[in-house]
């Protein structure tokens, strides 16, 4: 895995995969690596071509990779064993459910060619269903270039990782990809308040391009991936779901509300943070025991 050209692909909805990508991009410059960064955004194509290393992140949807990371792999030419290096960010962490979500991509980049040699889950806060508690989410933010660069190192060394995920995995994975379905009723259906008053924030910041003005309001397409990040960001707070309410969570979602103050591990008992069978996940990834 030595190639000095690192071409990082991501997908991010709310902003948590954005930051885990550039973080891979400040990690790899400074160990010498030439990068170039493209984000999966309103269907603008980046083709990936020649030898560099393609380092694909997306965040996790219902056990999967969203919809557009799937279509832009499909895009692809065939390639001639180039090195690929596929990372997932999650909620919840490497837990069941969430381990067969590279298994389809990394199928369709090995189709086309690509050799996958390592793969890998980071956790960032959590922006669908339950929040994650805000000390959890703080470490997080703080443990994330410790992580990547682990993972920088491990290219560098030429370290294989490759995961089997479990058969129950699988089919819970290919039962999230109904989520591609439903996301498209969900973002037909995203009710506008009368706080909107046309700004066009949401048109610009819809990874899907599907966000249009009409006479000043927003309407929604049929290509929503329920990335939320028209809800969450919104500046006027102008936009809740129609139909599917328990995928936001309540408070919003704002990534910036978990900097600030520092928090060390020292004084966050993390097992009992987070304790309990949903934040296992997370808990392993903090005490570095995935
Ligand atoms: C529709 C949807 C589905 C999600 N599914 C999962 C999931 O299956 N497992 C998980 O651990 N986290 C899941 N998440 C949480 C995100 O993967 C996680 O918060 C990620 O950091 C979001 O990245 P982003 O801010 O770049 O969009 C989901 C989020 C959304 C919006």
């Amino acid at each position: 895995m030595n190639n000095q050209e690192i071409n990082i692909v991501y997908y991010s909805g709310t902003g948590g995969t954005k930051r885990v990508a550039k973080c891979f991009e400040t990690a790899c410059q400074q160990v010498g690596y030439k990068t170039s960064i493209h984000r999966l955004f309103q269907n603008v194509a980046f083709l990936h071509t020649g030898k560099a290393l393609l380092l694909l992140i997306y965040a996790v949807h219902a056990g999967n990779a969203p919809e557009p990371v799937y279509k832009w792999i499909d895009s692809l030419g065939d390639v001639s064993s180039v090195p690929a290096v596929v990372i997932s960010v999650s909620g919840g962490g490497e837990v069941i459910f969430n381990t067969a979500c590279r298994a389809s991509v990394i199928k369709r980049l090995e189709k086309k060619g690509y050799q996958v040699c390592y793969e890998r889950m980071l956790v960032m806060p959590s922006n669908w269903i339950v929040a994650t508690k805000k000390p959890l989410a703080q470490m997080l933010l703080d443990v994330l270039p410790k992580k990547v660069m682990k993972i920088v190192d491990d290219m560098e060394k030429g370290t294989i990782r490759r995961t089997k995920p479990l058969l129950l995995d699988r089919l819970l994975s290919r039962m999230g990809e109904l989520e591609k379905i439903g996301a498209k009723s969900f973002g037909k259906r995203i009710q506008v308040s009368k706080r909107c008053i046309g700004c066009g924030w949401c048109v610009t910041h819809c990874p899907a391009g599907n966000i249009t003005l009409k006479s000043d309001k927003p309407e929604f397409g049929n290509e929503c991936h329920l990335c939320l990040a028209c809800i969450y960001g919104c500046p006027h707070n102008a936009l809740s779901p129609g139909i599917g309410k328990f995928f936001v969570i309540y408070e919003g979602f704002d990534l910036r509300d978990y900097e600030g103050m520092r928090v060390l591990s020292d004084d966050v008992d993390i097992e009992m943070m987070a304790r309990g069978y949903l934040w296992r996940g997370v808990r392993d990834y903090l005490l570095d025991r995935e």
